[in-house]
């Protein structure tokens, strides 16, 4: 949920100016992880003054709020020379999101071993036994300053290096230990006073990933992994033997130039503008910069498990990720989506023959059409797409399709079998639940399919198969673009399983005419922007808000009240229809603003039966309706009239003016759109 970078500048010189500025906006570029307060390490006396007894303290600066608030900080100091000038320097940074213990300056990373700040950590993740390493460590007269589960791992590495017997020790090898201690998912980045200009980075279960920069061409394509000769092959420890290994390759060390700086994120998106050559670490990768030079090390090699790591170029332009001429990221995201959608399709459908490939699937295809069901499993947003697009699926594959959201799937222990197909949807490819479910469903035999926004995230590489929506990076908390791409990557998987059925061509053909023209059609419904302002300024100051439809368009109304609740923190609810009478309908009077959603598809008889029922009430309805529907209009307080496409896809056109409306809502209400409070873009705990 937090966000790690670190920059390490080998024989490349940088004043501390600079290395703050590389930290700083490292950190910005993840603020959407979280930004409860930030905090870095940096080497803190000159290294100059050689005779210095502090020659190698480590210098902690910490923030509340977000990372604007350690920028100033940094600047106000004037403790530090910033145009020092640091040949090789290793500064570690952190933006958090809190989960145990309130944000503030104590909690926020780094975390220090002791008052030597001899080790300092960042730490994205979770350490589930970190009461019973507490208690330990308490009883080893180890004290605790702050509330977090993430200090036991400084003070657990000063441990182990305090109780080293003599022997030489290298950083990654205390890693190592520390981390065959912890359980629970993690990130981390250690630096030591004990280690100057050395890193060591390590992960399980939450992301990180290693840029390389260099002016030497890179000498390699791959790292190898060096092994810990104390295990056997299949990953068992022999306990007599345990680190015998210490640097086994130390002359395999291939990222040998002469002059590298090495930075170390959660995602790319920190990266991308320094290089765009990078190393994903797999779960329990350890990376160790002794000298300039990274070297990878794991204690055991799993069965079938490659033994390097690929040097990878990434594809992602800045530009991409800078906001431009709008005033959030949400806002030009949503505005992105007449070519987001695009880039979904590009290359899989072919228009002209009606066919449609998804490459990430084609080789499972046979074993999908013979599956028992399709399970799509999701958290918010995510989940939002595979209900929206449930019923079409139903439809082209004529398999049952359950839809779960991953918290409730495990908490219900849900039985899966050898013959299901689980999708596993996920903006960030990362998100904890999701993540737990896909393990789980691994587990029983299934057979497992991402559908993920992100390039190397742990559910596009620990699933079976997949469907990357190529959406294009998406920064804003809040999630638009990447949700119509999530919608049209499940209606292009159903659209290649009905590839065979004679019946269903007609209907095939409908919709993949209606994905043709879709861009145009986000285009014309984007023009609507100023029209939903002006909705935005009259419903502003209300407390509630509620947002409803049914059939194809249920998921819009769950999906915009969502939107609605988590920006502008306004009480908001998606209702289906069909139980208005049964609950909900108390709630209408003249007073509670809703809207309606009411489309010409199956549904519409019943939703103009819906609307009686909400005027007659005295309710004043905000309609998204078809520009062709004289009728419905009539009932309307006002309307949002948009273009007519076909049923299933109509969906994807009716959330757009509810991305818009909460977007204005929280610019009226003064909220920050890009970082809602208490939410974060990556959910990497549970
Ligand atoms: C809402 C939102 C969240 C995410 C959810 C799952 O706007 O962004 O509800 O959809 O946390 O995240 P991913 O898709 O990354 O698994």
């Amino acid at each position: 949920m937090c966000g790690i970078f670190a920059y390490l500048n080998y024989q490349v010189p940088r004043t501390r100016k600079e290395i703050f500025e590389t930290l700083v906006k490292g950190l910005q570029r993840l603020e959407y992880r979280g930004y409860d307060s930030a905090g870095i390490a940096v080497d803190g006396m000159a290294k100059s003054k050689a005779n210095d007894p502090n020659n190698n303290s480590i210098c902690l600066i910490k923030q509340k709020g977000k990372v604007k608030a350690l920028d100033e900080e940094l600047h106000k100091r004037g403790t530090m020379d910033l145009e020092e000038e640091l040949q090789t320097h290793f500064g570690i940074a952190h933006t958090r999101w809190a989960t145990h213990g309130e944000p503030s300056p104590i909690n926020s990373h780094p975390h220090r071993s002791d008052k030597n700040n001899e080790f300092v950590v960042i730490h994205n993740g979770i350490i589930t036994n970190y009461k019973e390493l507490k208690k330990y460590l308490n009883s080893k007269g180890y004290e605790f300053e702050s509330e977090t589960d993430t200090e036991v791992i400084p003070k657990l590495i000063k441990y182990v290096y305090d109780n080293r017997e003599k022997e030489h020790v290298s950083f990654s090898t205390l890693v190592e230990r520390v981390i065959q201690q912890l359980e629970g998912a993690f990130a981390l980045v250690f630096k030591s006073i004990h280690f100057p200009g050395e890193a060591v980075a390590t992960r399980r279960g939450s992301p990180l990933l290693i840029g390389v920069r260099s002016q030497d061409e890179l000498p390699c394509k791959h790292i190898p992994i060096q092994y810990n000769s104390g295990h056997n092959s299949d990953g068992v420890q022999d306990k007599n033997s345990r680190n015998k290994t210490e640097s086994v390759g130390e002359q395999q060390d291939v990222m040998d130039v002469k002059a590298v700086e090495y930075y170390f994120a959660s995602d790319a998106s920190a990266i991308i503008e320094h290089t765009n050559k990078v190393i994903y670490l797999e779960d329990d990768d350890i990376a160790a910069v002794i000298n300039g030079k990274l070297s990878l090390h794991r204690v055991s090699r799993r069965t079938g498990e490659e033994s390097v790591r690929a040097i990878q170029t990434l594809q992602m332009e800045l530009q991409q990720i800078m906001k431009g001429n709008f005033e959030a990221f949400m806002q030009k995201e949503i505005f992105e989506q007449p070519e987001s959608v695009v880039n979904t399709m590009r290359g899989r459908i072919c228009f002209e023959s009606s066919k449609v490939i998804l490459g990430g699937l084609k080789d499972h295809l046979k074993e999908i059409k013979r599956c028992r069901r399709l399970i799509m499993i999701g958290c918010g947003t995510s989940f939002h797409a595979a209900v929206a697009t449930r019923q079409i699926l139903e439809e082209l594959t004529e398999l049952p399709v359950m839809v779960e959201l991953a918290s409730d799937f495990l908490d219900r222990n849900t039985p899966v079998f050898r013959d299901d197909v689980c999708f596993f949807i996920s903006q960030s490819g990362e998100t904890a639940d999701t993540l737990m479910a896909l393990r789980y469903c691994k587990e029983r035999g299934a057979l497992t399919v991402g559908i993920t926004n992100t390039v190397g995230s742990s559910i596009s590489r620990d699933t079976d198969c997949g469907v990357h929506i190529n959406a294009g990076p998406e920064i804003g908390v809040a999630s638009t673009k990447a949700y119509t791409s999530q919608f049209v990557a499940l209606i292009m998987f159903g659209l290649m399983m009905s590839e065979d059925r004679i019946s269903m061509q007609k209907r095939r053909e409908e919709i993949i005419a209606g994905l043709r023209d879709l861009p145009d059609m986000i285009k014309k419904v984007l023009e609507l922007d100023p029209k939903i302002k002006c909705s935005a300024e009259e419903l502003y100051q209300q407390k509630s808000l509620l947002v409803m439809g049914r059939g194809f368009n249920y998921a819009t109304c769950l999906e915009g009240a969502l939107k609605i609740k988590e920006i502008t923190y306004m009480h908001s609810e998606g209702i289906l229809a069909g139980e208005l009478k049964h609950g909900p309908l108390a709630l209408i009077d003249k007073h509670m603003p809703v809207i309606m959603v009411i489309m010409r598809d199956g549904c519409y008889t019943k939703c103009q039966n819906a609307l009686q029922q909400v005027t007659a009430r005295q309710g004043r309805p905000i309609i998204i309706c078809c520009q062709d529907d004289p009728e419905t209009i009539k009932y309307a307080y006002t309307t949002i009239k948009l273009p007519h496409t076909v049923d299933c896809l109509q969906g994807i056109l009716s959330v757009i003016p509810l991305q818009l409306l909460s977007f204005h809502l929280a610019v009226l209400r003064g909220y920050d759109v890009d970082c809602p409070r208490n939410l974060a873009k990556s959910v990497t705990v549970e």
